[in-house]
């Protein structure tokens, strides 16, 4: 009997440390697993723009925490970021970690980043707004598009490509 729950109990430990990405050591403060852990995002949008607030309802929907903070003028965040204009979008949302979140990103690719280890990015964009994004929807229209990576170098690559509404 105890044997057993001793040979349980070590499969369910291998178990864990096999789920486990290669992501940085966070501090293990609660028993909350990942996909219920809490995520708040500050989210700098100007105070006229509708999508903005589409997307931040998007990420509510999502579970995450939207704090928003209204400017007329975003280039001097984006610009603190160091997100260059050709990946700019209509908002910028930051991590607690200090990565930026550009554009329409649906939430799920926001939290698979903040899930792995990207030491050397500053975040993720979606530039413009295309049709269809998380907060452009339109008719039910979608446009393909890609979520970038964004490198500390000023480079970017595919991190995702969204070829179908269902993937967001
Ligand atoms: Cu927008
Ligand atoms: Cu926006």
């Amino acid at each position: 009997m105890k044997l057993t729950l001793i040979a349980a109990m070590l499969a369910a430990t291998a178990l864990l440390a096999g789920c486990k990405d290669a992501g940085p050591a966070k501090p293990e403060t609660t028993a909350v697993p990942d996909s219920a852990a809490a995520l708040t995002l500050t989210v700098y949008k100007t105070p006229s723009c509708g999508c903005c607030k589409k997307w931040v309802s998007h990420l509510e929907q999502q579970g995450v925490v939207a704090q928003t903070k209204d400017y007329d003028d975003l280039s001097g965040i984006k610009e603190r970021y160091g997100i260059t204009p050709q990946y700019y979008s209509c908002h910028t949302a930051v991590s607690e970690q200090g990565y930026a979140f550009e554009g329409h990103i649906p939430a799920k690719y926001i939290r698979k980043f903040l899930a792995e280890s990207h030491p050397d990015a500053i975040g993720l964009s979606v530039p413009a707004m295309p049709l269809g994004s998380p907060g452009m929807e339109v008719e039910g229209r979608f446009m393909p598009y890609d979520i970038l990576l964004l490198h500390k170098d000023g480079s970017a690559s595919v991190y995702a490509h969204i070829s179908d509404a269902a993937m967001q």
